[in-house]
């Protein structure tokens, strides 16, 4: 190996290890959501340096191998960044260039909300986990269509966007529907998949929308209002890992009656099973490490029982390659991460671009 080998080898290493090794616990020594912040500054800031060029080097995975066609839509890669983190569409270019294939937006309700009240954020980080109550704080959906008029509509710099819907807190659930509504509307020529939130633990009684016929009336609703446009949208639903057997029976059944495109398996968990960190019983959903063997096992679940009747984009707890290729072969087609790249950067989303390559 000549010297400029090993010094460009050199530098790759230092590059891809920084996160967990230099940033990472600088940043965990700080209040998570004052973090969440400053990172979108630090990637904001880097990129307006010149640096996305650097990233797209570093991260991106380029190989024809990779691309999924779902839905009608062609995915560059199957893995994506999970709803909760771009909330307001702020730096989905800037994200892709991470070497995601896709980037789900929102939660988005129609009308701005602060969210609960602060602190809705904690790391657990000797179970590798959140839990979060952040109660879908967001500049609502028309802040997030203007951003989205940025991305080009088609050609090679589109980003592939996915937009998640959800309600406003004051919204009573028999008139959710309407919310849900504006936000389909709003942000319908503006984004490439929908996806229905009616799964998240931390808008009071938003989990009540998933029992069957509620669900069912507001999956057809959109569903009519797709099909009155010339060209329909995919729309997916985003379920709780925390549904029994018998409604997640019911989940196949309404998919098939409603005939919607897909399930994103799974949002945040109310369990607390097997946590050893200290704040474990902070209220919220959790994610991470502790989600891994539930989230898989509902896949696994929904493509055997219907087998295989409709497209699943698998989520939850996915913090290395082997974990993401678990999800892929209990049946998603795609998959996401959210936790699983705060804790490991990156590089994570790399690690499994190259690990799908060499399946
Ligand atoms: C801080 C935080 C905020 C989130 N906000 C949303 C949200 O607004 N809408 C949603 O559908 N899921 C949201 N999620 C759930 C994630 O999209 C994902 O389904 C869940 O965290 C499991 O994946 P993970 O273990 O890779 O994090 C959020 C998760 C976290 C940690």
């Amino acid at each position: 190996m000549n010297k400029k080998t090993t010094l460009s080898l050199g530098s790759f290493f230092i590059l891809t290890s920084m996160y967990k090794i230099l940033l990472r616990p600088l940043l965990f020594l700080f209040d998570p959501e004052a973090v969440h912040h400053f990172t979108f500054k630090l990637i904001r800031f880097t990129h307006s340096l010149g640096f996305g060029g650097l990233f797209r080097n570093l991260y991106q995975v380029k190989n024809k191998s990779l691309e999924r066609q779902l839905f009608g839509l062609t995915f560059p890669n199957p893995v994506g960044l999970a709803a909760g983190f771009d909330k307001n569409a702020m730096l989905f270019k800037e994200l892709s260039n991470m070497g995601f294939g896709f980037i789900e937006i929102g939660t988005v309700t129609p009308k701005a909300q602060p969210g609960n009240d602060q602190p809705r954020l904690f790391r657990l980080k000797e179970d590798a986990a959140i839990i979060n109550r952040m109660g879908f704080n967001n500049g609502g959906v028309e802040e997030a269509v203007e951003r989205l008029k940025a991305n080009p509509k088609t050609g090679k710099k589109h980003v592939l966007i996915g937009g998640n819907i959800g309600k406003n807190k004051i919204t009573l659930n028999e008139n959710a529907v309407n919310d849900y509504i504006i936000c389909f509307e709003a942000l319908f020529d503006y984004v490439d998949y929908f996806v229905v939130n009616v799964s998240s633990p931390n808008t009071p009684n938003l989990r009540a929308l998933q029992e069957k016929q509620p669900l069912t009336d507001l999956l057809q609703t959109l569903q009519d209002k797709n099909n009155l446009r010339e060209k329909r949208k995919p729309i997916l639903l985003k379920i709780a890992p925390d549904l029994t057997n018998e409604q997640l029976l019911d989940i196949i059944d309404i998919v098939s009656e409603t005939k919607i495109d897909g399930v994103i398996a799974t949002n945040t968990t109310i369990s607390r099973d097997g946590l050893k960190s200290d704040n474990k019983d902070e209220m919220g959903g959790l994610s991470g490490r502790p989600l891994t063997k539930r989230a898989t096992e509902v896949i696994r679940f929904l493509a055997e029982k219907s087998h295989k009747a409709f497209p699943i984009i698998g989520v939850g707890g996915i913090h290395s390659a082997k974990d993401a290729l678990e999800k892929l072969d209990a049946g998603a087609d795609l998959i996401q991460l959210y936790t699983g790249f705060i804790y490991e950067g990156p590089k994570l989303i790399k690690d499994i671009n190259q690990a799908i390559l060499t399946k």
